[in-house]
């Protein structure tokens, strides 16, 4: 090795890894829109400045990406790391020994200690080893306001459900579509996941969430929530089948739309068209009725490697670490729009969305469960084709549809 290499050598191993044990690791997600991809580029970039290389592996769509993600590991062509949602997606690839186990790094970083609220890490833990680093909270129960659009056509900017359903008539006489929605079947679910939280209260939500509650699920105050999901429907614009999510939000910051029922990564879209939380949109958690939020969000796993390559465990471990530094912590979460998972970092630089946030979430009682930590994957589809169905059939009654709603509690897991 001639100088310059032996130096360069020395240096990365001061600096970070010996560039000899450099390793690539391809890592999946789906986060492809302008906002999402500013913000997973802050992790690639604070990983490919250890000296391991980040090697982006995005596939857009939640939809197409976690069954995609989940038969390359189950079919023994695992990636380096991947994102899902915090909560029972990897189940089956865990139980089936094919995860790498994080708890002797999550033990002696004392993960437990660091990541805010800790049940995060519950969603992480099967028979009591931790397989995945939580890296933000997202909640799905916001409305999204473009301001300008109630204020050009002389109306008050909406500050819950009912106040924005009754100017719907108003804005489609505009020409405004009053509800931007995407027509994929993870976005039509959150919705309903919304109206539950906000229509149904946090009482029933818990119930039917966690309890599976029959009674909760057969209640009046469901069936207020399956009226208000069909009142949706004729607030829509045609063309939101197959929509992608943040072609809706775009849709409310170009003025097309009144407002978006999404989850707080839409701002992350804001963030990048350069619209202002307060100026040019407003937030509505909870719908402006209930304000609750699920702790829902991201978190990333790692497939163990094929053959035996510690080198690349070890360049796992401390990709799993460097995510919840409290560096990475901040500068991710505020390009994503969502909160960070540690209780030790300061948001200064909080939009006043967030800021409500954090606000709501520091009381335990406004907290909800999101759907992937509380039903199985298999509730998880059934739910998921009830709610489109009911969505996109208009000949589908409340009534039929909450029978079927019933059912399908009766029997989840
Ligand atoms: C969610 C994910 C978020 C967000 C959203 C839309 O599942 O947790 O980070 O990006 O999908 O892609």
């Amino acid at each position: 090795m001639n100088l310059f290499k032996g130096l360069l050598a020395a240096t990365t191993i001061l600096g970070t890894v010996n560039v000899a044990s450099a390793v690539e690791l391809e890592v999946t997600h789906w986060w492809t829109s302008g906002g999402e991809a500013a913000a997973v580029k802050v992790m690639a970039e604070a990983f490919d400045k250890t000296g391991h290389k980040w090697v982006d592996g995005a596939i857009a769509g939640g939809g197409n990406a976690r069954p995609m993600i989940i038969s390359r590991i189950g079919g023994g062509d695992p990636m380096g790391a991947t994102q899902f949602a915090t909560g029972r997606d990897a189940e089956d690839l865990i139980r089936a020994g094919l995860m790498t186990d994080l708890t002797e790094l999550a033990e002696k970083e004392g993960w437990k200690d660091i990541v805010r609220p800790s049940k995060l890490l519950d969603s992480c833990t099967i028979d009591g080893r931790i397989y995945c680093v939580p890296v933000n909270i997202h909640s799905f129960q916001w409305m999204w306001l473009n301001r300008k659009v109630y204020e050009d056509n002389g109306l008050k900017v909406p500050t819950n459900w009912a106040e924005f359903a009754a100017a719907a008539p108003a804005l489609k006489e505009k020409g405004v579509t009053p509800l931007a929605v995407g027509g994929e079947n993870w976005q039509l679910v959150g919705m309903a996941g919304t109206f539950m939280a906000a229509m149904g209260g946090s009482e029933m939500y818990k119930k039917i969430y966690i309890e599976k509650d029959v009674e909760a699920a057969k209640s009046p105050e469901m069936t207020k929530v399956f009226e208000a999901i069909a009142a949706s429907r004729t607030m829509v614009d045609k063309g939101y089948v197959g929509r992608a999510w943040n072609d809706a939000t775009n849709m409310v910051i170009a003025g097309k739309a009144g407002a978006q029922i999404m989850g707080d990564w839409a701002q992350g879209e804001f963030a990048v068209s350069g619209k202002v939380a307060g100026v040019d949109y407003d937030c509505l958690p909870g719908l402006g009725v209930n304000p609750v939020l699920d702790t829902g969000g991201d978190a990333f796993f790692f497939p163990k490697p094929k053959g035996d390559k510690p080198e690349v465990v070890k360049a796992q471990l401390e990709l799993a670490s460097l995510l919840l530094s409290k560096q990475v912590q901040v500068d991710f979460n505020l390009m994503k729009g969502s909160l960070p998972v540690r209780g030790d970092v300061d948001l200064n630089t909080a939009n006043t969305c967030m800021k409500k946030g954090i606000k709501i979430l520091e009381n335990p009682d406004n907290v909800m469960p999101s759907q992937e930590q509380t039903f199985t994957p298999d509730a998880q589809g059934q739910l998921e084709d009830l709610w489109v169905e009911f969505f996109n059939n208009p000949d589908l009654s409340v009534e039929v549809a909450q029978k079927r709603f019933v059912e399908i509690i009766k029997y989840a897991e």
